[in-house]
């Protein structure tokens, strides 16, 4: 099979990195996970002390940031300037700035001109808010992932539970409807399905299921390649 590109987009907790890296493992493809770089970038701000109302001053330290993704044993491995932040980026501090930071036109340039170049030899299921609709706008399938607020809230639960021992269900919902607000209001390529990719509401679908419905596309929609 020749190599094609994959995006996937969708809001928070809807199941994308999962999926993703189980359809790119499933390919022999490359995952790249575009919400990491986003957060790196907003690791590196914080780590550095920078006033976030300095927007000159956090773009000039995203131009010279090296960003780096791998692959590891147990999912993506994320290095900023050589140094191993994969854990880092996910926590409370993080989650909870990155959408301000992805809202800064400047920093999205940055990136997806880093992104278009890690696509750019094919064979990669990128995942992110507007890879369809902005960074990879002739990627062979586009698929756009959502699921209700209470499940993917109850799915987050799982994943975060030990980093923050006294989230409740009701808190992460109302945190993850706010981050769904800012990614969709945003005016620099905001979060929104593409015409052209395939809506999945995975509300009630397993893990499984997601996967194989998208080899499945791959088959019949990604024909002659
Ligand atoms: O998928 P995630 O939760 O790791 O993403 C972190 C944040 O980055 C999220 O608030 C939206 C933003 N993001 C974005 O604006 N564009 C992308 N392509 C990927 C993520």
């Amino acid at each position: 099979m020749e190599k094609f590109n994959i995006a996937i987009d969708g809001p928070a907790g809807a199941g994308k990195s999962t999926i993703a890296r189980l359809v790119a493992n499933a390919l022999g493809f490359v995952y790249v996970d575009t919400g990491a770089m986003y957060r790196a970038v907003t690791w590196s701000i914080l780590q550095q002390g920078l006033p976030l109302e300095q927007t000159a001053d956090l773009i000039a330290l995203t131009e010279r940031l090296d960003i780096r993704l791998e692959p590891g044993e147990h999912g993506q491995l994320v290095f900023v300037d050589g140094k191993d932040v994969t854990g880092m980026i996910r926590s409370a501090e993080v989650t909870g700035n990155v959408s301000r930071i992805a809202s800064i036109a400047e920093i999205r340039s940055i990136l997806t001109a880093k992104q278009k170049e890690l696509a750019s030899k094919k064979g990669v299921v990128m995942d992110g808010r507007d890879i369809g609709s902005h960074v990879l706008p002739d990627a062979e399938l586009k698929i756009f992932l959502t699921a209700s607020v209470r499940v993917r809230a109850e799915r987050r639960l799982k994943e975060i539970s030990g980093d923050r021992p006294d989230i409740t269900l009701e808190q992460l919902e109302r945190e993850i409807a706010e981050r769904d607000r800012m990614d969709e209001q945003r005016e620099a390529s905001p979060l929104v399905k593409a015409p052209d990719a395939v809506w999945m509401d995975t509300t009630e679908m397993t893990i499984p299921e997601v996967v194989d419905r998208i080899l499945e596309l791959c088959k019949t929609r990604v024909s002659g390649v």
